[in-house]
């Protein structure tokens, strides 16, 4: 499984790639209104930091509109992908986009069948959104693993990233049913390197560790 990060924040990302996981990364208009700085500007920035893809999203509603940002997206580097809403000018555009071999990620999936219609469409990416589903008190890894079993039906090879992460077991829980990849908020990242047994156990390890300095 492969580990992106969720984030604009040039040093979360620089922190994560450190760490040697990290495998791409994910923005959107939200994540870029935290961070200071013109939008072209930071995703040329997180691409000289991650050999991987990085999506940039396309703010208009047209596809016509979508296509062009997409196209001006493209240029700032080769790692970047175009992220799309899924809608039906969405669609339009990722199949325009797709036969001039720019890649997409469509976002905002909340069903089974708008992954299928992204994949059949040409997106490189899909990004199921867990974390909101959950939120409305529906099971959101529910769809990842419908999403995975169409895909697995028809050999499509579409990637899934798992989007929306809002804690530890949405990463467990993807890596069981083999989703593609988790892109991870810096918080969850640091997380999942924790157990406080892992803490306890280097405690006592150094607490004895005096006592043969000591000798
Ligand atoms: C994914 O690409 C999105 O940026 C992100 O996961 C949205 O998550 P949120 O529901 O925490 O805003």
């Amino acid at each position: 499984m492969k580990f992106f990060i969720d984030t604009a924040n040039l040093d979360e990302i620089r922190e994560a790639a450190s760490i040697g996981i990290l495998d791409g990364v994910t923005t959107n208009p939200t994540l870029i209104s935290r961070e200071k700085g013109e939008p072209k500007e930071i995703f040329k920035a997180i691409c000289e930091i991650v050999d991987g893809p990085v999506s940039a999203e396309a703010v208009s509603l047209d596809w016509e509109g979508m296509v062009k940002e997409g196209r001006e997206l493209a240029k700032i580097h080769s790692n970047i992908v175009v992220k799309i809403p899924m809608t039906k000018d969405g669609l339009k555009a990722v199949k325009q986009l797709a036969e001039e071999g720019i890649r997409t990620n469509v976002t905002l999936i909340f069903s089974p069948i708008q992954a299928l219609l992204a994949a059949r469409a040409g997106a490189s990416f899909v990004s199921p959104f867990v974390g909101r589903l959950d939120d409305i008190a529906t099971e959101g890894m529910q769809l990842v693993e419908q999403i995975q079993q169409i895909f697995e039906n028809y050999d499509i090879t579409t990637e899934i990233i798992v989007a929306s992460i809002r804690h530890t077991m949405h990463v467990v829980e993807t890596a069981l049913i083999g989703a593609d990849i988790a892109t991870i908020p810096f918080k969850v990242i640091e997380q999942m390197m924790k157990h406080p047994l892992t803490d306890k156990g280097i405690d006592s390890f150094l607490k004895d560790w005096e006592q043969v300095k000591n000798r």
